[in-house]
């Protein structure tokens, strides 16, 4: 029996604690603040509400005997794990001490995640990953291996039931990367680099030179690879874009996003007119469109830098949650391609995982032709597009704003992959292709047998141009609920919102569908 007073207890108690506290000790607590980072225990204390964080397994500790590990200590085995409020609502988090052994993950770190994983789904409450790890406790062999799995197992336990948040704040190598990967959303610092082997492994194996900036540093793993959703500048920016993410989301799938209460101006918005350029030819910032449907304009833009023909990001429409899927014809005319289709799928599945209302602006030219793209697998990939939306049951509300043209308009929400509603501005073109492409191929013997070819050319174009490239064959077709003026968009959209809250959509029971991969 352990020997002392009640009082000299709770001092050897106190000890203790403030032992663990300092995880590694204050010398590698200042070597991680001068590499520009935040503690695991600091991080912790700035997402979470104030008195609100309840540590779980406070005195964990390892139980490896291998290199000398018999007798060192690993406080909390350099995970702190727990839950508490972020802005009022509960989270679970793991937050990850590179103090201690470089938070590398061994057998009870690896368990004390998914304890915290575990309580996540039984509550129905988001999952909050700090990663900050030298990946797999290279003493602890196979059992940190074992553990690592079953980390993975539980993400994909957790995926679709509660929202899941990596954030990046150290490095993340090896098989270490995946378990964010099979979260939903990844925010990476610019202290940090993520990659599954580093640059000496790939100078041995292929002789590429890379430093580990470039090859897993935040805008590479954003903009090359698109595995990356959010690039903080340090860890209080990851931190406030976690929070500002959170708000935007349901706890769990069964709940709605939350509704912001307030009182909401739905009047017409005049500058939503000058948006489109008179020539169909020319280039417009979509976000012009955007930010001028969502609340007080606040919109945000996930995966900003990586296949930037398409914008998605999350905004709010007198108060609901709207997930935001929009052609941007700045970039390559706004065309559907590889990486943006498999931007838009994924996001799209994401909204409709927790009941959040999609909606989709169109103006695209359609699928971007080209070897390299057919090679890449275009066809699959775009696949996914069509899938994600025909498969979403939430209120997806779409808005053509002028080019609607092929496959295109049909993988962007259109009628037949289910839109509870579409509506065209007058500039809106809803047509099988371009009119000078149809023009070429329909009147194709007739400008051949033209004696002013260029004038014939340009007679039939107008003349396709007048009798499709307009909304109103659509409308006519039931393809378009309405043709309305751009100033009124917000307030059209946000009436088919609130009229659709209610919706219902039950499908075939099965296990899973197969989207194209
Ligand atoms: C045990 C580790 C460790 C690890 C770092 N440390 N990584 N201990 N297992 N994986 C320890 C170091 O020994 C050191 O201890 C302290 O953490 C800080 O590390 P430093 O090297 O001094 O820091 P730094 O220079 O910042 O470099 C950080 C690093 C580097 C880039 C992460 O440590 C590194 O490359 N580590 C190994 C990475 C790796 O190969 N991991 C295994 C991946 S395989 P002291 O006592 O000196 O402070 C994997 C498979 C998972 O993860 C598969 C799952 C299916």
């Amino acid at each position: 029996m352990p020997s002392g007073n009640q009082q000299e207890r709770i001092a050897e108690l106190r000890q203790r604690k403030h032992k663990l506290m300092l995880g590694g000790g204050q010398d590698r607590i200042d070597r991680q603040h001068a590499s520009g980072k935040l503690t695991a225990r600091e991080r912790v204390a700035l997402i979470m509400d104030p008195n609100s964080f309840q540590e779980l397994s406070v005195f964990a500790e390892h139980r490896c005997t291998f290199f000398g590990m018999a007798g060192k200590e690993a406080p909390s085995d350099g995970v702190v794990t727990g839950v508490g409020t972020v802005d009022g609502r509960y989270v679970h988090l793991a937050s990850q001490d590179f103090t201690v052994f470089g938070g590398s993950a061994g057998e009870v770190h690896c368990l004390k995640i998914v304890d915290a994983m575990h309580g996540s789904l039984r509550t129905g409450t988001p999952f909050i990953f700090i990663n900050d790890s030298g990946g797999a406790r290279i003493q602890e062999g196979i059992d940190s291996l074992s553990g690592y799995a079953k980390v993975f197992y539980a993400n994909v336990e957790l995926s679709g039931v509660v929202p899941q948040i990596s954030l990046i704040c150290g490095p993340c190598a090896g098989g270490a990367a995946y378990s964010p990967a099979l979260t939903d959303f990844i925010i990476q610092t610019r202290q940090a680099q993520m990659f599954i082997t580093g640059p000496q492994v790939i100078k041995q194996v292929t002789g590429e030179v890379v430093t580990a900036e470039e090859l897993g540093g935040a805008e590479a793993q954003m903009h090359y690879s698109g595995v990356v959703h959010f690039v903080a500048d340090n860890d209080e920016h990851a931190i406030g874009i976690c929070k500002r993410l959170l708000s935007f989301l349901p706890s769990n799938n069964l709940e709605d996003p939350p509704l912001l209460p307030g009182e909401y101006s739905l009047e017409p918005e005049p500058a939503l007119d000058e948006v489109i350029p008179d020539d169909p030819k020319q280039p417009y910032d979509v976000r012009d469109v955007i930010t001028r449907l969502v609340d007080y304009g606040d919109f945000m833009e996930v995966q900003e830098t990586f296949a930037e023909n398409i914008v998605i990001g999350f905004g709010r429409i007198a108060g609901r949650t709207v997930g935001v899927i929009a052609n941007q014809p700045k970039v390559f005319a706004g065309v559907l391609d590889i990486n943006s289709s498999d931007k838009a799928a994924r996001f799209i599945r994401f909204c409709n995982a927790f009941n959040i209302s999609l909606l989709t602006l169109i103006d695209t030219p359609g699928f971007l032709p080209g070897v390299s793209q057919e090679y890449g697998g275009i066809i699959r990939h775009g696949a996914k597009v069509l899938f994600a939306y025909a498969a979403a049951t939430v209120p997806k509300v779409s808005v053509i704003l002028r080019k609607a043209y092929g496959g295109a308009y049909v993988a962007m929400c259109g009628r037949d992959l289910g839109a509870d509603r579409v509506f065209a501005w007058p500039t809106a073109e809803v047509a099988v292709m371009g009119a000078e492409g149809a023009a070429e191929i329909v009147f194709k013997r007739e400008i051949e047998q033209a004696e002013d070819k260029e004038a014939a050319r340009k007679q039939f174009t107008e003349q396709y141009r007048n009798t499709f490239s307009t909304p109103y064959v659509a409308g006519a077709h039931r393809i378009v609920d309405d043709v309305i003026e751009p100033n009124q968009t917000r307030i059209y959209v946000a009436h088919a919102l609130e009229s659709l809250q209610t919706k219902r959509e039950l499908r075939p029971a099965k296990k899973h569908g197969l989207i194209p991969l």
